[in-house]
């Protein structure tokens, strides 16, 4: 697939944010945790939730879809998982604490290093290890048995991913346990509500001290997966890079306060809790110097978006990118091949922005596939962009929701 933009549009009206990927598939692996149905609503229609659903199914569950309602239910009938849909999405390892702290037992096949670097998968199974279960790496397979029994464990990061799966592994863990510098995404919150909401006794929910006092079985429930952040973020960027003039609704403004914070110095922001409106305040100056972290800090799921704003800017910007070594530099050369002016040293981009012109580009990656969308929006003339199957990945009809608020996007099967 292939998008041909043509830019200089303007992003005028109002846009809806749906669920979150992130959310959805943190929910959808700890759906392993009880046989009774959970229902999930607000569950994005996109490719990596096809996916997670096709390996649940596989290995058991019964899934049912309707819209934007998901159930899962069931009991898995396998916890070995099929290498060719579990190596289709990174998410497929949100399957790990849950599988084994209800089975015993799990085996996953992982992805090598995929375009925005490498994602060791250490502090997960060192969590794992430290509530007594065996683990086997094999690099790109990990296996592990054993129940889990409470324990205390400071991860040396602070890992979504990581985060999540220790979470579902105490739950169900024999005893207390103490999760020590977890992440505190709203995505990790949410599961962490979700929980609670199943049965589990969790103290310190949304702080980096996480008490769980384990419980012998979790029960079903019905929740609505968070509104997508990133998305939220990429409709306000494209607005910004075209100086357009736009609401995004259903979002959860809390959850964008650093995104917005950037934003405020060039742009008048209204908000309240769930609705952002968005138009140029002045010329845009270029954005200071930006480091990526874990939440509260700025996401790395937004540095792909800043890129492109800062590129197409009047001004300065620098960027650091501390979470995932590879993904700056290939935006940045993509970006360059618009007129831009981005120079990268290690994980640090340089950028004097630049008007943008036109050109070839190809997506490597989700978030900066998504960038790339908003600098074309931002260029003057046509674009084509490859890689788009990267973009259907995580967002939902992207072409359809920004031509129908004034962009011009042409989606080419080729
Ligand atoms: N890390 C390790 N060892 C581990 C785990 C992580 O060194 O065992 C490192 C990673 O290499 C990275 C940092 O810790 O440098 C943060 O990684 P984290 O584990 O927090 O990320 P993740 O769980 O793999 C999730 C999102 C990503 C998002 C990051 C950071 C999901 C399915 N993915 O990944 O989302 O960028 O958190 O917020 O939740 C995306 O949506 O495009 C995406 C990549």
């Amino acid at each position: 697939m292939e998008y041909l933009i043509e830019g200089g549009n303007p992003l005028r009206g109002e846009l809806r944010v749906y669920g979150a990927k992130n959310c959805a598939l943190a929910l959808l692996g700890a759906t392993v945790l009880t046989d009774e149905t959970i229902t999930l609503t607000n569950c994005p229609n996109i490719t990596d939730i096809d996916n997670m659903l096709m390996l649940l199914g596989v290995m058991g569950k019964k899934i049912t879809r309707s819209g934007d309602e998901v159930s899962v239910s069931g009991s898995l009938t396998r916890t070995y998982a099929p290498e060719k849909i579990a190596t289709l999405l990174r998410g497929s390892a949100l399957i790990l604490g849950s599988t084994v702290a209800r089975y015993g037992q799990v085996v996953l096949p992982l992805p090598g290093g995929c375009a925005i670097g490498a994602r060791p998968m250490d502090i997960h199974l060192c969590g794992l290890r430290k509530l007594g279960i065996s683990v086997l790496d094999a690099g790109d397979l990990i296996s592990c048995s054993g129940y889990p029994v409470g324990a205390e464990y400071s991860m040396r990061m602070a890992s979504v991913g990581a985060t999540e799966n220790l979470l579902c592994a105490c739950v169900l863990a024999k005893g207390e346990s103490t999760l020590i510098n977890c992440a505190m995404e709203p995505e990790v919150v949410a599961l962490e509500e979700m929980l609670v909401q199943m049965g589990a006794q969790i103290n310190g929910i949304g702080t980096s001290v996480v008490r769980i006092n384990g419980v012998a079985k979790l029960h079903g429930t019905t929740f609505k997966i968070i509104p997508d952040r990133i998305v939220a973020a990429t409709y306000l960027a494209a607005a910004a890079a075209t100086r357009g003039n736009l609401t995004v609704n259903e979002c959860n403004t809390g959850h964008l306060q650093r995104f917005i914070e950037v934003l405020q110095p060039h742009f008048d922001l209204k908000k309240n809790e769930n609705s952002v409106h968005l138009e140029p305040k002045c010329k845009s100056f270029g954005y200071g110097t930006i480091e990526t972290a874990p939440y509260p800090g700025f996401p790395t799921d937004m540095q792909s978006l800043l890129l492109a704003l800062a590129a197409c800017s009047d001004g300065e910007t620098v960027i650091k990118e501390n979470l995932f070594e590879n993904r700056l530099e290939h935006n940045a050369n993509e970006l360059n091949k618009m007129g831009a002016d981005i120079k990268v040293c290690g994980n640090t981009a340089i950028i004097s922005g630049r008007d943008l012109i036109g050109a070839e580009i190809v997506a490597k990656d989700l978030r900066g596939g998504a960038g790339l969308v908003i600098a074309a929006l931002a260029a003057h003339g046509t674009s084509r962009l490859e890689g788009v199957e990267h973009i259907s990945r995580g967002y939902m009809a992207l072409s359809e929701n920004l031509n129908r608020v004034g962009a011009n996007i042409e989606n080419r099967l080729v």
